[in-house]
């Protein structure tokens, strides 16, 4: 187990460490999940990751802010709501679906799945979470047979292409497809509600904020260093490593490595004007950091924005519950008003 900030990023960054033990297996997936690149050491992981990332390049998320703003700025037509519920969770669910292709009519069905595998981190595995995979795996059937007849300008289409080139199976178009959307529904509503929260409860930093917006992206690394929407992740020795013996599991607390008082300052302290150097952890680090970071921020950003703007005396009106997880800090629900 590491705490440290400077241990942890070594570890994830050096190549003697993977995900997988020597026999093939994987530590936690439950078999239920389509295998996906997350789960992957190289060379295959470096194969499949090529494959998705052109949807991410910073130009493509650049070009996409636009239509977040128009779905946040929707979001928050309203006077009392929950911020998790009503904004945190459907707008990332709402961009993910589109940069995959997903139609409106098939979302809510998808929003079903992420919320059950969200819970199955918690809970495990509950014959509800395996009704809704199937049903989930069985529409991304029905999405890929669709682009295979007609492609478009989606992820999905353009995993259809490298297929039809023999660069990935059918499964490992599946278990991107759904590593994707787990991701992207799963995090990012965990940085819009801690950021929010931690505003709210700051309320010089929430002025400061309001009177500069152009403070949004720092808003965004305070928040995902302070209140790090994924708080562990871990590593397989695939040989010995100082005292580390191969095949052995080493846990790496990116949260704590977020407060790591040797690298920031005051670390228990949320500040937005705090220089964030060396990055933190937030988004993992070495070959399996996050694909989705440059969306994740460019969604952080907009939607504290849109809130600063449109809500600038927004503040909680009851008491928030918790996500009951280790691995996800997150908040379940956040009454508000504006
Ligand atoms: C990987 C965090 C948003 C897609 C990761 C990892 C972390 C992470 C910690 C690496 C885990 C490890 O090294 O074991 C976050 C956070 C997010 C976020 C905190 C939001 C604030 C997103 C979004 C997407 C995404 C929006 C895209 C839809 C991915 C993918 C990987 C990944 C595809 C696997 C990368 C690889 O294995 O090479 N993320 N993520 N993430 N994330 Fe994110």
């Amino acid at each position: 187990m590491t705490t440290g900030h400077r241990l942890a990023g070594k570890i994830l960054r050096d190549r003697r460490f993977g995900v997988r033990f020597s026999d093939g297996s994987y530590p936690v997936n439950g078999g239920l999940l389509p295998e996906s690149f997350l789960e992957l050491d190289p060379p295959d992981h470096t194969r499949l990751r090529r494959l998705a990332t052109p949807a991410f390049s910073p130009r493509r998320i650049d070009e996409y802010r636009a239509r977040v703003e128009k779905v946040a700025d929707a979001l928050l037509d309203r006077d009392e709501f929950d911020l998790i519920a009503d904004f945190a969770a459907p707008l990332p669910i709402s961009v993910i679906s589109d940069l995959l292709g997903v139609p409106d009519s098939d979302t809510a069905e998808f929003a079903n799945y992420g919320a059950l595998v969200a819970a199955s981190f918690d809970t495990g595995v509950t014959a509800e979470m395996a009704g809704a995979n199937d049903k989930v795996l069985a529409l991304f059937d029905r999405l890929i047979a669709e682009r295979r007849r007609r492609p478009g300008d989606d992820v999905i289409s353009s995993l259809v292409a490298a297929e039809a080139e023999r660069k990935l199976t059918a499964q490992e178009m599946l278990g991107t497809l759904v590593l994707l959307l787990v991701a992207g529904f799963e995090t990012t509503v965990n940085l819009i509600g801690n950021g929010t929260r931690a505003l709210l409860d700051h309320p010089a930093q929430w002025t400061l904020f309001k009177a500069h917006p152009e403070l949004a992206p720092a808003v965004v690394e305070e928040t995902l260093r302070w209140a790090s929407p994924v708080q562990l992740t871990s590593r397989i020795a695939h040989e010995r490593v100082d005292g580390i013996g191969e095949d052995e599991m080493v846990t790496l607390l990116i949260g704590a490595a977020n407060r790591d008082p040797e690298v920031y300052p005051e670390a228990y302290r949320f500040d937005v004007m705090r220089v964030h150097r060396p990055e933190h952890l937030a988004f993992s680090s070495g070959i399996h950091y996050c694909l989705g970071a440059t969306l994740a921020r460019m969604e952080g950003d907009v939607a504290f924005r849109a809130l600063a703007r449109k809500m600038p005396d927004l503040r909680q009106a009851g008491p928030v519950t918790f996500r009951d997880s280790v691995v996800i800090r997150g908040l379940r629900s956040f009454p508000v008003s504006r």
